[in-house]
């Protein structure tokens, strides 16, 4: 049979590793996806640096993929069979994608905003035209968590997942924990590794993990995409001192995305939320450090399994582009009728459940304010959370440094709901005793 013939959009970190991994795997990948998968065309603006890249990736003996800046003339070529999104963004891309769709392409992307954002849009056009849009690469780079979700946990009802699905946030918590480091020098190192977004606040503000979050709810819960409804709170706020407390009192502080099903009926919601978190640092998923990503995934059925794995990275992230190249090339060759929807769910069968404010969700708190120290202040603070029904469940009190009267007092709290701790903290703030703010973080056990 003859190949299935690929134009590649964007031929940068990830497209050069999709050249590798398809030129060195070659056989294996034609063994299970039953024909040829070959590269034809590229469309970069960078000429240049294209053509040098595919000359290097050809294997020898083979024509090398015509490289060309215009990519709609890519998507609109009838010889093309897939096309391969790795522009990024929302701008182009999202009108290449309903293009290569309008023109009965198959896509594979790994663009995680275009579809948080146009997911809906995107997966009706493809289901009218009858054409895939796969994105195993756009949710934990090279882990195949996608995969998971929509078929390996089919039988189960999920309950709730929580990940670590931003490198480059993960990579500046460990190195702030480890070696004591200060945000912005950690930063500019993940930047100069290639782990950072273009736009570094997409991965230290939690946006890049809301994107990966919405994508993920969508599929375990069988709702749209409505990233606009998610709450993203990102690293940027948490200081060396909070890192250090959480440790004392067990716990490792990580930018979780979590996602969880709550209530039944009419009172059913979805809680979507990116935000720093404490986790006992006995967890597995405490302990993942550096850049990699981990998805913990509760279903009813099977309890908790975990997927851990490069989240980024040429060769980690073709990895997934490839896996969905030969998902589409199966339709070529497996039955037809086999198909998995888009969303895991039927597409007349997405539900509407509401995705809940921050201020409904439950969880348990870490509290840390700072107070003076005399007696009293103490009493105040427990009064007003035991007036709300928050319940304590460690507490640490700071010496004051030397020449100082006021102390840090760190409280964990067991769970509550957010609208209730909202007050609290308001009515602890009001206290003549305590100045300025109360930092609040939110704990889960998980
Ligand atoms: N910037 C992302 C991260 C990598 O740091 O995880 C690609 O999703």
């Amino acid at each position: 049979m003859k190949p299935i013939n690929v134009g590649l959009l964007g031929i940068g970190t990830v497209g050069g590793g999709t050249f590798g991994v398809l030129a060195r795997n070659r056989d294996e990948i034609e063994r299970r996806a039953g024909r040829g998968i070959r590269i034809t065309r590229v469309a970069d603006k960078d000429l240049a640096r294209a053509r040098a890249l595919v000359e290097s990736a050809t294997p020898a003996g083979e024509p090398p993929a015509v490289v060309c800046d215009d990519a709609f003339a890519v998507v609109r070529d009838p010889d093309v069979d897939i096309v391969v999104e790795l522009i990024g963004g929302y701008g182009i891309a999202k009108d290449l994608v309903l293009e290569a769709i309008a023109h009965g392409k198959h896509v594979v992307t790994a663009n995680k905003a275009l579809l948080a954002l146009h997911g809906n849009e995107i997966f009706g056009a493809a289901q009218a035209r009858g054409v895939m849009v796969a994105f195993e690469a756009a949710v934990g780079g090279g882990i195949p968590i996608i995969k998971a979700l929509r078929e390996g946990l089919t039988a189960n009802r999920i309950e709730w997942i929580a990940g670590i699905i931003n490198g480059t946030s993960n990579f500046i918590l460990s190195e702030m924990r480890d070696k004591g480091l200060a945000f912005d020098t950690v930063l500019a190192q993940a930047q100069k590794l290639g782990y950072a977004e273009a736009d570094p606040t997409f991965d230290i503000e939690g946006i890049d993990a809301g994107h990966k979050l919405t994508i993920m709810s969508a599929i375990a819960f069988g709702v749209p995409m409505r990233f606009e409804r998610a709450y993203t709170e990102g690293i940027t706020r948490l200081t060396a001192e909070d890192i250090r407390y959480a440790e004392e009192l067990g716990y490792r502080i990580k930018l979780l995305g979590i996602t969880r099903r709550v209530g039944e009926g009419e009172s059913a919601g979805i809680e979507l939320r990116v935000h720093p978190t404490l986790v006992p640092a006995s967890r597995l998923i405490a302990n993942v450090e550096g850049v990699m990503n981990a998805v913990l995934v509760k279903g009813d059925a099977v309890g908790q399994t975990m997927y851990y794995g490069a989240g980024a990275g040429s060769e980690p992230t073709a990895s997934a582009v490839v896996a969905d190249l030969v998902d589409i090339t199966r339709l070529a060759t497996v039955d037809p009728e086999n198909r998995v929807p888009h969303l895991a769910f039927q597409p007349d069968r997405i539900s509407s459940v509401p995705v809940l404010p921050i201020a409904d969700i439950e969880s348990a708190y870490y509290l840390r304010m700072r107070v003076q120290d005399r007696p009293g202040v103490l009493a105040d603070i427990t009064r007003v959370l035991a007036d709300r029904t928050i319940s304590i469940d460690a507490m640490v009190q700071k010496e004051p440094a030397a020449g100082e009267s006021e102390a840090d007092i760190i409280l964990l709290t067991h769970r509550t709901i957010e609208r209730n701790m909202d007050a609290a903290i308001a009515s602890i703030e009001a206290l003549a005793t305590v100045s300025g703010r109360v930092t609040r973080l939110r704990l889960e056990e998980l």
